[in-house]
């Protein structure tokens, strides 16, 4: 039987030279290596009550989307400055391959609610810090960050865990 990783393919040297991008939209585009993916990212979940599912843009739309109506809880997104048409609160934050900006809306989030934020992929770990720091400043309480891929080299999970927060991931 093929496992969430069999429909994952890399593509080298995109965005730029040196880059091994893990490219998910295959496992996207599978029916049952999609529902496969959602289905194990929400397991380790079972019984811990989440108010709200956080996406961070652009591939964590996806994912939480598909966790969050599964769970049948509110969807927010993280998105990169300036696609919010709200008020928001902003961080920034560096990338393996780049700086960027990401916000949220200052209302999305009621302090004390719980959160589980999901994304594609945890490298660095900056993306996810720029969004625990978010919903932390809004009051939320982050019962953990849910990957599919963990590249444990460039440091993410370290990063994160080094903040106390619990880290999931489906592969490597
Ligand atoms: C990718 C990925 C994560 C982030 C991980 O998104 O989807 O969000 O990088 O890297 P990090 O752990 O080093 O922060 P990207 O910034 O390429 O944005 P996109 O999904 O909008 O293309
Ligand atoms: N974001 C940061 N590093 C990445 C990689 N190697 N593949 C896909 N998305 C990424």
């Amino acid at each position: 039987m093929k496992t969430v990783q069999d429909y994952i393919r890399t593509i080298p040297d995109f965005p730029h030279e040196g880059i091994m991008f893990r490219d998910v939209t295959t496992l996207f585009a599978d029916p049952r290596g999609f529902r496969m993916a959602i289905d194990q990212m929400l397991h380790p979940y079972a019984g811990l009550h989440i108010d709200k599912v956080v996406g961070l843009e652009a591939r964590g739309f996806i994912l939480g989307g598909a966790i969050a109506h599964q769970l049948s809880k509110g969807f927010v997104p993280i998105r990169k400055k300036g696609k919010l048409p709200g008020a928001t609160i902003e961080q920034d934050y560096t990338l393996e391959y780049g700086k960027a900006v990401v916000e949220i809306h200052d209302d999305a989030i009621q302090p004390g609610e719980t959160v589980l934020i999901v994304d594609d992929l945890l490298a660095t770990g900056g993306t996810a810090e720029a969004g625990i720091k978010l919903i932390e400043r809004l009051g939320g309480k982050i019962i953990s960050c849910s990957f599919i891929i963990d590249l444990p080299d460039l440091g993410g999970r370290a990063r994160l865990e080094g903040m106390g927060i619990d880290v999931q991931a489906l592969c490597a």
